[in-house]
Order: structure tokens, then sequence, then C-alpha cells
């Protein structure tokens, strides 16, 4: 042979080996990495059938994955495909409710005691507070249909209701607002409206949340001057324009991962010209409370965020990013984002919608409270 044929063949040879072993090496790589997807599918597959929510950083899966959670999710908890049907607690269980008795049959003395001890409504006089127990004669919704807010204890879950109901009409006195017509945005079983109710002859008092069993739990337990609204999670509500003297929310902003902007802009729409909204939010100072708690267990809001985020206990350290931050630690199920706003984004974002007229720390529990006024 030639040396030339030779060198041309060796060439070949060469070219030939170096296109097969890249061949080889991409079907390697494509294995390990289906390999590597198939055991976190089984993972998260085994997380959910076992009731536990999948973490962290969702980017990886793809859209096919999401739908096969989601079925293994449904066939589980029958949980069904309506955003709105699992967004919180119970929505669409339909089993009778188990009340409490009203709280006006509590001894009065317990009552006081138990206020002491919590150091609630402070600037209320026992004689005033013994006429509010006795104004009070609807039932208590069982601890697991009052989303988290003291289920043990139907004294505490009343008394913390009765505070932020006195916080709101304190507001309402600096700015003489007499409502004639009420809104508390993702009112859950009425821990604000029942005080509403039980307190005030306010003739109008929207409850409106996008659980519908809470709104069951309004509509057979509260009277007819309570209007209760099954709300969709795409931002509307049956209300008129400029109706509204007090519009409420306590820890809903806190929890609406999208389409927070266009409630802002329902809410503004609804608002009275006079009238002021009263929202609670996360912001740097509940952030700075939350670096005492982060070994906590029965802290709820600093459990969730450890299980979206192993480095919060670090991030928590710094200052709050100066912006909206969604801690997302669900694709389904109650309670998807935590969210956290900084008073600069406040002023900023939220000050488009409305006048931000006070920004109120640790005013509901950790969660500060934005007072907002038409623009
Ligand atoms: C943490 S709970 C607070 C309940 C109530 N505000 C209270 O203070 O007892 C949050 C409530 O907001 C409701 N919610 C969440 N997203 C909502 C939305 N987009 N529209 C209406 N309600 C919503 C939930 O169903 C739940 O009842």
């Amino acid at each position: 042979m030639e040396l030339t044929t030779y060198a041309v063949l060796v060439a070949l040879a060469a070219v030939s080996g170096v296109i097969n072993g890249w061949v080889i090496w991409r079907w390697l790589r494509r294995k390990h990495k289906k390999r590597k997807l198939k055991r976190l599918r089984q993972q998260q597959e085994a997380e959910l059938v076992a009731g536990r929510r999948f973490s962290g950083d969702a980017s990886h899966v793809s859209a096919d994955h999401i739908q096969t959670l989601h079925a293994v999710s449904v066939e589980r908890t029958l949980r069904p495909e309506a955003w709105e049907d699992d967004i919180s607690e119970n929505t669409l269980d339909a089993a009778p409710f188990e009340n409490s008795e009203p709280i006006c049959v509590s001894p009065i003395a317990d009552v006081l005691k138990r206020r002491g001890a919590m150091k609630l409504t402070a600037g209320i006089g026992s004689e005033a507070l013994a006429g509010m127990i006795a104004n009070d004669h609807l039932p208590i919704p069982s601890g697991s249909d009052r989303e988290g807010y003291n289920s043990a204890s139907d004294l505490d879950y009343w008394l913390g209701g009765l505070e932020d109901y006195l916080k709101v009409m304190e507001v309402a006195r600096q700015y003489a607002v007499e409502p004639r017509s009420v809104l508390d945005f993702g009112c859950s079983s009425g821990r604000l409206v029942r005080h509403y109710v039980a307190q005030t002859e306010i003739p109008e008092i929207w409850g409106a949340d996008i659980n519908a069993r809470h709104i069951r739990w309004l509509s057979e337990f509260l009277p007819d001057r309570v209007k209760p609204i099954a709300n969709h999670c795409l931002p509307t509500l049956p209300i008129r324009d400029n109706s509204v003297d007090i519009v409420t929310a306590f820890s809903v902003f806190t929890h609406i991962d999208t389409f927070e902007n266009c409630w802002l802009a329902e809410l503004a729409r609804i608002l009275h010209d006079d009238g002021f909204a009263y929202l609670t939010v996360h912001n740097e100072d509940t952030w700075s409370l939350l670096r005492d708690q982060i070994d906590n267990p029965a802290n709820r809001l600093v459990q969730s965020l450890l299980r979206i985020d192993p480095e919060i206990a670090e991030k928590l350290q710094q200052p709050l990013a100066d912006r909206r931050s969604s801690y997302r630690f669900t694709q389904v199920g109650p309670y998807r984002a935590q969210v956290f706003h900084s008073n600069n984004y406040l002023r900023n974002v939220w000050g488009r919608f409305f006048k931000v007229e006070a920004i109120l720390p640790e005013h509901h529990v950790r969660q500060t409270v934005v007072v907002l006024r038409k623009r």
C-alpha cells in the first residue's frame, strides 16, 4: 500500500473513532440525565403521596411532569382542577359545621382573665368588654374552619378578632368615617365580620373569600345584612364602584401569589372616596422579627419558609430585599406562597393604586398594617 493511501485510512479511522466516541458520549449523557430526572420524579411523587409538598426551585420540572404531579395529588386527595378549590384549607369539605357556643355564654370572668393574659384589647375597660361579650350571640366556627387562627382556643380566637376590629374602628374614628358599607376581603369564617355584626348596626357588610366553605359558614350563621361572596381567583367583585367605606384584608396579600396589582385596582375601584383600606403585609419589620423565630417549631411562617428555602436562616440575617418577594412552595394545595413587601415597594407600587397613609409594624401579630386612602 502506498504511504498516502495508508495515511488517508489512518485519518479516516481516527475521524470515525472521534465521531463514534462523541455519539457514545452523548448517548451516555442523555441516559444519565434521564435516570436523574426519573429519580427526582419518583422522589417528588413519593413526597406527594406521603402528603408532603415539594419544595425548592421548580424550574427544572416540565409542564408534563407538573400535570403528572397534579394528577397524583388529585387522585390521592380528591383535589379538583380549579384554582379556587384548593387555595386555602377545606374548601370542598361538605361536612356539617361543628360550631362552639357563642361567647356570650362564656363566664365573663374567664374572658377578662384571658384578655389580661394575652394583653389584648388594652384600651377597653372591663365594663365595655362585658357589654361586647353580651352582644355576641353568634356561634364560633370550629378550630379547623378558622385558617389556623387560635384553633385551640375559642376565647383567644374571639379576643384576637375583637382586637383587630377595635383597631380598624380606631382608624375610622381618626378619619371621621361612619361606615355604611364594609368589606372584609379574604374574610374566612368571619373572624372580623362577626364583630361588625355583633357590635355595630352597619347595614351592608360584605364578606368575600375564595374558599367556598367559609362563605357557606357566613350564609348559614350570619344575618341578612352580611353579603357573602365566594370570589374567583381573577380579581373581580360584584360590588358597586366607590361604595365601600372600609375595606380590610388580614393576612391575604401575604399569600396572593399572582394578580396582586389587579386586586389592588379592584379594591380601589369599590372604595368610597372618603373611606380607607386596611391591609396587612409581611414587610422588613416582620422579616427582622422572624430572626428570633428560626428555631421555633410553632411558628408557621418560619416553618413554611424553611421548607421552601434551606438557606433562609442566613438570608434572614441580611436585610429584606427591597422589592416584592414571593416564596412559592408548592404548585398545588393551600397557602402556595409567602409574600414579603419592602416599605419602598409599598410606597412605589401600592402607592400607584392608593395614597399610602400609614405603615404600622406589628399591628396584626407580626404582620404590618398598611392604611390606604383613595387617590
Ligand atoms: C390567613 S387566612 C386569613 C383569614 C382572615 N382574613 C382572618 O383574619 O381570619 C387567608 C384567607 O384569605 C383567603 N384568600 C386567599 N387568596 C384569596 C383571594 N385571591 N381572594 C379571596 N380570598 C383569598 C383564604 O381563603 C383565607 O381564608
